[in-house]
């Protein structure tokens, strides 16, 4: 049996890759036969929280998920796989990257149809943050991943911010306002 360390300095990409496939059944999909786009997002979610799980080995919480673009429909009956791996350890999040491909069962051509980044925060069993191993990029795609990654918390900082000043800025409006409450 392969022990894996459960609290090492540094994990690699690929001790966190994570595969998941699903055939695509009528409770999947709308009334024109195409996967449903929130159980896609559950399929997503799922696959990128095994990563989270593999890199962190505690319990794990999403905390976000970035803007998901459908590519191009997937059909009842196909074959969809998901595959993920953490981008980026920071202190106690993890940014995972989901690509998921979906196989005419009868042609056999597989297309990309979508992908994301999901945010991951590791915690105990009584929801207290846990410190996370870092991630250490291996390939040129992982630096680049490890990279952008940053780019992309920095940019989530941002707009958290932007969202909190606008929600101060209308509670202001509304409490001045004479049919405020
Ligand atoms: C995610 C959660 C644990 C963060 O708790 P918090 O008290 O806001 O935490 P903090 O602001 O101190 O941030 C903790 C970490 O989470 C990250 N984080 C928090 N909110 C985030 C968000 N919306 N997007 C991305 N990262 C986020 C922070 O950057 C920080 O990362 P770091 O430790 O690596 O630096 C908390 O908001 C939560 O429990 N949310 C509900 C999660 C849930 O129920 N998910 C669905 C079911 S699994």
């Amino acid at each position: 049996m392969n022990a894996i360390e459960t609290n090492p300095a540094a994990r690699t990409v690929a001790s966190t890759q994570s595969e998941m496939t699903e055939i695509i059944l009528p409770n999947d999909t709308n009334t024109l036969g195409h996967l449903l786009g929130g159980r896609l997002m559950h399929f997503i979610d799922l696959t990128g929280a095994m990563a989270a799980y593999r890199h962190s080995r505690t319990h794990v919480v999403t905390a976000a998920m970035d803007h998901i673009d459908f590519i191009r429909p997937v059909h009842l009956g196909d074959l969809v796989t998901l595959r993920s791996s953490v981008n980026r350890a920071f202190n106690s999040s993890m940014e995972v990257g989901v690509k998921v491909w979906a196989e005419n069962t009868r042609t056999g051509v597989t297309a990309h149809v979508a992908s994301a980044y999901l945010v991951f925060v590791a915690i105990d069993a009584e929801g207290r943050r846990q410190r996370v191993p870092q991630l250490t990029p291996e390939t040129p795609d992982e630096l680049r991943r490890f990279e952008g990654a940053l780019r992309r918390r920095e940019l989530r900082e941002a707009e958290a911010a932007r969202r909190k000043d606008a929600r101060l800025a209308m509670a202001a409006l509304e409490g001045s306002s004479p049919s405020g409450e």
